[in-house]
């Protein structure tokens, strides 16, 4: 399915060294049938000419309030009006800026407040600024405001230092905009997943954790927000940003998994229990740091609860799909997993394709039997995953 046929985007560019991969953006956007109308602000033309993205979209490019050659006068709002979104990438900390608190000083500043359709920005910018107590309110005000967010990554920066600010690449982008036009699967549902490893303290500084990196959890948190889905996402330990839309609650341990789980677990229509779990927890955590001395220590565990089977044998249990990580037999192991915990579905996946990384195979086990997903990045893969959950509730509707 081609989301972006005939799709009428506005690309707004904004002045920051990334503008030059927006060249990029606008081509994979033209390739898979979209129309794309250009606008620059004037920082963006230093970086890279308008002629260049006139000659990638094969359209004239707007500059300015003043000389945009619309019959009416009225650029600002003939773009905007009937586009199916807007788009600026890259977005600058000075553009966020006029864009929260509604200026309109500019052709593109203008035209983001005269529209009705979504409005997504992808930012850029050195990691200082992004970390600036004033970005961090702005982006919190774009939020609220119903503006997606796409990135920022992390990583090498221009300027030569390393961190937060990086616009995601073209082909990222391109992704979550095709994405943002797929059909609503889930709309008005509210979906509970927790994510990542949990982490069992043995003293205030030690304890018991495993490899999982949360990138499947946070994926399909990712997927589920997408298709319309109110999502909170109960993770453990890690290191990832939130998802556009998502609400996350970050926990320790499985007991503080588990309270999480069960105080939203009420309100909830699908929950996706995607986190590995450490079955045992130090039965006595020490209250201060354990002293070096002994040749042998012994660690005494006690089983954690299965929050995924307490969940499923509720009366009012939502739909519950589980994740089975194997080593090997992953049909029997998994399908094993389904009935034991009463589940419709399973996810299972062999551990050694895709623990830490980002890509997966997997295989969706349900009462009809097994269904393999296409070998993917996890996000590809959440979205299947997505599509076969809404398929089921439909069925069951
Ligand atoms: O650990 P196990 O292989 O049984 O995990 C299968 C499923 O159960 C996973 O979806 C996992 O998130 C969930 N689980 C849980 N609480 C546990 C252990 C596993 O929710 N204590």
């Amino acid at each position: 399915m081609n989301e972006m046929q005939d799709k009428r985007i506005v690309l707004g560019i904004t002045g920051g060294v990334a503008a030059y991969k927006a060249a990029e953006l606008a081509r994979l956007l033209g390739k898979a049938g979209a129309r794309v109308d250009v606008v620059m602000t004037a920082a963006a033309t230093r970086f890279v000419a308008p002629l260049t993205f006139q000659a990638l979209t094969g359209r004239p490019v707007f500059t300015s309030l003043w000389d945009a050659p619309q019959e009416n006068g009225m650029a600002h709002i003939d773009l905007s009006r009937g586009a199916d979104a807007v788009l600026i990438a890259p977005a600058t900390a000075d553009f966020i800026a006029r864009l929260t608190h509604g200026l309109a000083d500019d052709l593109l500043a203008s035209l983001c407040l005269a529209r009705d359709c979504p409005l997504l920005v992808v930012p850029a910018m050195n990691r200082q600024m992004w970390e600036h107590p004033a970005t961090v309110r702005n982006m919190a005000q774009l939020r609220a405001d119903g503006v997606s967010v796409l990135g920022p990554a992390s990583g090498a920066q221009a300027c030569g230092e390393v961190g937060e600010g990086r616009m995601l690449e073209p082909a990222e982008i391109f992704d979550a905009l095709r994405a943002s036009f797929q059909p609503k699967l889930l709309a008005g549902k509210r979906v509970l997943l927790t994510a990542g490893p949990t982490f069992e303290a043995l003293d205030p500084v030690r304890g018991l954790t495993n490899s999982s990196s949360g990138k499947m959890g946070f994926a399909l948190a990712q997927a589920c927000a997408e298709v319309g889905a109110g999502v909170t996402a109960i993770a453990g330990p890690v290191a990832l940003p939130t998802p556009a839309g998502v609400t996350r609650v970050d926990v320790q341990s499985a007991l503080d998994m588990r309270e999480a789980v069960f105080a939203t677990v009420p309100q909830t229509d699908i929950f996706i229990a995607v986190a590995a779990v450490a079955d045992y927890r130090p039965a006595a955590p020490a209250a201060h740091k354990i002293k070096k001395g002994a040749q042998t220590l012994t660690l005494e565990l006690v089983a954690n609860p299965d929050i995924l089977a307490e969940v499923a044998a509720r009366p009012d249990a939502p739909f519950c799909v589980g994740f089975a990580a194997e080593s090997r037999n992953l049909a029997e192991y998994a399908e094993g997993k389904r009935r034991a915990k009463q589940l419709p579905l399973v996810v299972g996946n062999l551990v050694q394709d895709g623990l830490g990384g980002d890509a997966n195979v997997v295989t969706l086990f349900d009462a009809a039997g097994a269904h393999p997903v296409p070998p993917g990045d996890k996000l590809t893969i959440a979205r299947a995953i997505v599509r076969h959950i809404a398929e089921m509730l439909d069925a069951k509707n």
